[in-house]
């Protein structure tokens, strides 16, 4: 589109983990729980069914498989209407100006190119004590293909990762133990949401053990036995390891391009996406910043302005976090103990059993807060956990990554009945105006 001549190379599928093995399929699979797990609900909104639900859990791979393809066959299509040039194989560089690929057939083809952008990605990250062997301890990589699933599963970690899949898993009635070495399920977002989130897993009778960490895990009679911390045992079919991401960075000729990697092994570049070597960039997970599909995306379109002759540097203002447990999580901007650092903050908050729209899809667990500058009311943060925070959350990553103020955010008459409402009356409750809360007294 800009002009420049393009060779892509990928040893796999095209479209990478997301596509493959990420934020796809994993929404597929997601999207199928979810149905069944709404389908249990089916009397609660007036419809019988004539027999309980049941789930078939090789319908659901071929569905989410049928999601996938159609997804790639269409990056592929988008290739040749773009004339970007396809090399199937593993690419390496040699030298900063040229990348040797060779195919399944070990044929080495050299492309040379003026720039280079590197997009290698991550990989789920193994923990040495606790080898991953695809049948006991597995990653999501393996749960995307499982032939059935299993009665009961640990999962190490509750980040993202493991937040997605315990809700997933536990909607299809498989018993799930989850250990966080931190203070809560996703220790990352406010501690508010981990709190709501927390309380959602326990509805699911999700047992979650926090601050705690696996010790040891033994074969067991049924699959394994886990010591954890606590002193606990924990007995599971299958072990998920959610614990992070290495980046894929062996075996590039990284090293002997002269190209720095940082202390925790991802590739270093500036705001720009360049590397040290001036032509050589590096855009997503393997940068090591933040490992997100879409801000990968946005790396992506630094480095090609970058590459043909532009001077721009990344903008993260406003990225929000987006989540796909049940209900979702959704983030943007500062959390309140970190707004609290640097700010008087004020909170306004908006329970979803107060909304209507929550009340119609029977869906009113969690609530939207938003923090704001006490004194300049500046938006500095939202965070949302409810159905359809995925969604929701842009108006308010609009409203920081413009600098809007929280009476800005609060002053859209927002449509009716529709769960964003919540946003409008979060920002109403921060300035205690919001009239479908009970009287709260000014601090
Ligand atoms: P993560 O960093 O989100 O979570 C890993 C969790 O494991 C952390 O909470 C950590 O404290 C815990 N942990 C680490 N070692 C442990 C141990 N030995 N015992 C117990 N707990 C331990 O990483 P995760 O879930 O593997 O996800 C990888 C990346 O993929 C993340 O950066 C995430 O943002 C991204 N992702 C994003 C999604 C989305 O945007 N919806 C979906 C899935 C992944």
């Amino acid at each position: 589109m800009k002009g420049a001549s393009v060779a892509v190379v990928e040893v796999d599928q095209l479209g990478g983990v997301c596509l493959n093995r990420g934020c796809i399929p994993s929404k597929a699979l997601i999207a199928s729980a979810v149905q069944y797990s709404k389908m249990k609900e089916a009397e609660s909104f007036g419809i019988n069914l004539s027999d309980a639900p049941r789930y078939n859990w090789p319908g659901m791979l071929a569905r989410k498989d049928k999601v996938v393809s159609t997804m790639v066959g269409g990056i592929g299509g988008l290739f040749k209407s773009h004339g970007v040039k396809h090399y199937n194989g593993y690419g390496r560089l040699d030298g900063t100006d040229k990348v040797v690929v060779v195919d399944e057939n070990n044929m080495e083809t050299a492309i040379g190119a003026k720039n280079i952008i590197l997009a290698t990605g991550s990989r789920a990250m193994n923990i040495p004590i606790f080898p991953v062997d695809g049948s006991r301890i597995l990653t999501s990589d393996h749960l995307l293909q499982m032939e059935s699933l299993p009665k009961s599963m640990l999962i190490v970690g509750a980040g993202v990762i493991g937040c997605e899949w315990a809700f997933m898993l536990s909607m299809l009635d498989v018993e799930v133990t989850m250990v966080e070495m931190l203070d809560h399920a996703l220790p990352i977002e406010d501690e508010g949401s981990s709190k709501l989130i927390e309380r959602e897993l326990k509805k699911r009778k999700v047992k979650l053990y926090t601050k705690t960490k696996v010790e040891s895990i033994v074969p067991g009679p049924d699959g394994v036995s886990a010591k954890l911390s606590n002193d606990k045992t924990v007995e599971a079919n299958q072990v998920l390891m959610a614990v992070g991401r290495a980046f894929n960075t062996e075996d590039l000729g990284l090293e002997e391009a002269g190209i720095k990697l940082n202390k925790n092994g991802s590739i270093k570049t500036g705001a720009d996406m360049r590397t040290n070597k001036k032509n050589v960039f590096a855009i997503g997970d393997v940068r090591g910043e933040i490992l997100l599909a879409y801000t990968a995306t946005h790396d992506g379109t630094v480095a090609v302005d970058n590459a043909l002759g532009g001077k721009v540097k990344k903008n993260y203002l406003g990225v929000p976090s987006v989540i796909f447990t049940h209900p979702e999580v959704a983030s943007v901007g500062m959390t309140e103990k970190q707004a609290a650092e640097k700010h008087e903050v004020a909170v306004g908050k908006f329970p979803l059993r107060a909304l209507g729209k929550a009340h119609a899809e029977n869906e009113i667990s969690g609530e939207v807060k938003l923090i704001g500058d006490k004194k300049t009311d500046k938006l500095l943060g939202a965070h949302i956990v409810g159905a359809h925070a995925t969604e929701i959350v842009h108006t308010a990553a609009l409203a920081i990554n413009r600098g809007l103020k929280v009476k800005e955010l609060g002053s859209l008459t927002f449509g009716h009945p529709v769960i964003s409402e919540s946003i409008m009356e979060a920002a109403h409750d921060l300035h205690f105006e919001s009239v479908h809360l009970g009287a709260k007294k000014k601090k």
